[in-house]
């Protein structure tokens, strides 16, 4: 039976796929379910003031590049452009910021760029600091979801590479689920650290998003799972029969192998596929295995990629004391980005 299914789908556990600095670049544009996404599709939830603000503020910064009016004596039709160079959207999971940033680089003037954190620090590292700072010059814009600062390294590396940008004119937005100068709160506690991140958080106005999760307006309970090996099978056959480019994998296979390729590359490894089948999940009771996974699933939620899954939940991977460690915001957004793409 196992036998089977494996002669028949594909396993990502089989992909190693690699990527240069130049295919990278290309792929820094927001993620097609944003497509479309602009100031005028938000819906601001009218129980949290916040979004109508952030709204208000978002397309504030967006005038900034209207060109000025001429004519107008005294000042008249002139803008007030925005105090800062960056605007950064804080607040938690699935309350609609990366849609306002994609709203955000929708409305910017090019050359602009839309990519996760871990993307711009993997390019960087692929080409090269200078060769980076090279190809971002004269760049009007930089969008950056996902400001996760993990490394104490890369949050230097990206300090000084935002601090040449801007000194040249590109304006920068971002978003995360923490306010810049509680970013690596209960991680890091080296001095230089902190300082580094108050230098970002200088440049950035910080906009404070409240809410409830949007997906979740929609979806509750835990993510779609198979009670059994046979019943996931069966899905994976009819799947299959559909036309659909699946790949099937036992979960910690999955999980092993996700190790061994950097998170960059993620991206790759999911490359032209519709559904990823994942059989027997279980608790994760390694932390690293559930930072890699959070990543994983961040690019499979980008791309709109349906998940199958047998065993347990894929909401309740993050198993033992992880939830109240310094990642619970990660963990719990990936778990709800993990309800958004199960299915059965
Ligand atoms: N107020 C809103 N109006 C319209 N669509 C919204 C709104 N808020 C969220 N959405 C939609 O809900 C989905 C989730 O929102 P989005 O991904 O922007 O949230 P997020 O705050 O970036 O979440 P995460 O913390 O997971 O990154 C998207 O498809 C987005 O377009
Ligand atoms: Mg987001």
């Amino acid at each position: 039976m196992t036998g089977e299914r494996q002669a028949v789908a594909p396993r990502l556990t089989e992909r190693s796929p690699s990527i240069s600095g130049t295919e990278l670049a290309g792929t820094l544009v927001p993620p097609r379910q944003f497509d479309s996404a602009s100031f005028e599709n938000y819906r601001p939830d009218r129980d949290y003031p916040s979004q109508g603000e952030a709204l208000a503020k978002l397309r504030h910064f967006a005038e900034g590049w209207k060109p000025a009016k001429a004519g107008g004596f005294f000042g008249r039709g002139k803008k007030t452009p925005a105090a800062k160079p960056g605007i950064y959207l804080d607040g938690g999971f699935g309350v609609g910021k990366t849609h306002l940033l994609a709203a955000l680089w929708h409305a910017a003037p090019g050359p602009k760029y839309f990519g996760t954190f871990i993307e711009y620090t993997a390019l960087i590292g692929a080409l090269g600091y200078a060769n980076a700072v090279q190809l971002f010059a004269g760049a009007k814009f930089i969008a950056i979801d996902e400001f996760e600062l993990d490394d104490p390294g890369d949050t230097m590396l990206m300090t000084r590479f935002l601090g040449e940008l801007v000194a040249k004119g590109t304006r920068l937005a971002a978003t995360s689920n923490t306010p810049p100068n509680a970013l690596g709160e209960g991680r890091f506690a080296a001095s230089d650290f902190l300082r580094e991140i108050q230098a970002i958080a200088d440049r950035f106005d910080i906009v404070r998003i409240d809410g409830l999760d949007y997906r979740r307006r929609d979806i509750e309970g835990h993510a779609a799972a198979f009670e059994t090996t046979d019943a996931l099978d069966a899905a994976i056959e009819a799947h299959l029969a559909a036309g659909e480019r699946l790949t099937s994998d036992p979960f910690l296979d999955l999980v092993h192998h996700l190790g061994s390729i950097h998170p960059s590359r993620y991206i790759k490894l999911i490359d032209g596929v519709d559904t990823i089948a994942l059989s027997d999940v279980t608790p994760l009771t390694d932390q690293t295995d559930a930072l890699r996974l959070v990543a994983f699933i961040d690019r499979v939620y980008d791309a709109q990629i349906r998940i199958l899954a047998s065993g347990i939940p894929l909401d309740q991977v993050f198993a033992g004391d992880m939830l109240n460690g310094g990642y619970r915001k990660k963990y719990l957004r990936a778990a709800s980005r993990m309800i958004a793409s199960a299915t059965r």
